[in-house]
């Protein structure tokens, strides 16, 4: 069983998966990345695949947008020396929301076996562009925080905080506007966004739908919230559809309202962590959850150009304050598609 990081881009990646088959068959390989161990994030597969009603939505006709969102309060923490290196593109996109985009994004595997189930995760992977150097500077956002004060608490910087570098050009944040080429999502930006001291924890895929094609409420004051599915991740696991509804009264006045689910409620019993799952899987050999090396491959094929970019560019950092939801940049970046990040 190996943990990410696997590589710190594609030739690593590749040389650490040639030292592990020297030794191993890939089939004995269980390489954990523990974002698919989450029971919300195996949730998506049942909730595509075992219902027959969502699956007919689930395209560029009717998805206007996906919005994945991966925000964490903490900073650093005492992980400086690695997470200099790494940075938030490569900590937490490169594998984590990746591997959650491929669970939203993937097509129906022919069966729950490790192998189907991933191959589908993989192919998913293998369609996302690859941007240009010029594509790149329009469709992603590097971060880092800076300091602020917060409910009268001093918060440091990312460059104050114990063992960084001054000048670090470490990000800190990062956003990225993906494209999947296929049939299914051709055309449908993917933001993906995570950071750490941004205002909360919250980890969250908001599936945004085109709207009705005609208004014919005439009395209706003109909200048009879009549908939303917002599926939870963490904490407060749950999914809820975000729907208009007449409002009580004369007239035809809509407003949005929400239909929930949430575990804790629907089961009360408490879910298994992340590395309980992976754990007793790996011990009896299922390694459905398991990231494989054409996947991590796939992922760092997407992310080293991105990487490559950001390292040759020298930016203006800190450029949001701690407890903020990022650069102004990265709103910027759905503003000029029409589109906003949602306020989880
Ligand atoms: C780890 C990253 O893989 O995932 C950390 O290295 C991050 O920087 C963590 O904080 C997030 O995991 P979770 O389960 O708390 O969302």
């Amino acid at each position: 069983m190996v943990e990410k990081p696997f590589g710190h881009d594609l030739a690593s990646a590749r040389e650490l998966s040639g030292r592990l088959h020297e030794v191993f068959d890939e089939s004995d390989v269980y390489r954990i990345d523990h974002y698919l161990g989450k029971e919300t994030v195996q949730n998506i597969l049942a909730f595509r695949f075992g219902n027959g009603i969502f699956e007919p939505l689930w395209n560029r006709r009717y998805v206007n947008h996906v919005q994945i969102t991966g925000a964490e309060s903490i900073g650093v923490e005492d992980r400086a020396a690695y997470y200099q290196e790494a940075g938030a593109l490569d900590d937490m996109i490169q594998n984590h929301l990746l591997q959650v985009m491929a669970t939203i994004a993937m097509e129906p595997s022919a069966s729950f076996r490790a192998n189907s189930v991933r191959d589908e995760r993989s192919k998913l992977l293998r369609s996302i562009r690859v941007m240009t150097p010029q594509e790149i500077r329009g469709n992603t956002v590097p971060g880092q925080y800076g300091p602020a004060s917060i409910g009268g608490k001093q918060m440091p910087g990312f460059r104050q905080e114990k063992g960084v570098d001054p000048e670090s050009q470490t990000n800190t944040y990062a956003a990225v506007t993906f494209f999947v080429e296929n049939w299914r999502w051709a055309g449908v930006p993917f933001y993906v966004r995570t950071g750490k001291r941004l205002p909360k924890r919250v980890t969250e895929i908001a599936i945004q739908f085109n709207p009705a094609p005609l208004a014919i409420f005439d009395e209706d004051d003109g909200d048009r919230s879009p549908n939303l599915l917002i599926v939870r991740i963490q904490p407060d696991e749950g999914i809820s559809l975000k729907f208009l509804s007449k409002r009580p009264g004369s007239g035809m006045n809509l407003r949005p309202v929400s239909m929930d689910f949430n575990y804790g409620s629907s089961f009360g019993e408490r879910s298994p962590s992340a590395y309980e799952t992976l754990l007793l899987d790996a011990i009896i050999g299922d390694a459905t959850l398991y990231t494989r090396q054409d996947m991590v491959e796939a992922s760092w094929n997407v992310v080293e150009p991105i990487q490559n970019e950001w390292r040759s560019a020298k930016f203006d950092f800190p450029n949001y304050p701690a407890g903020a939801w990022g650069p102004a940049a990265a709103d910027e970046m759905l503003t000029r598609r029409g589109h906003t990040w949602r306020r989880p």
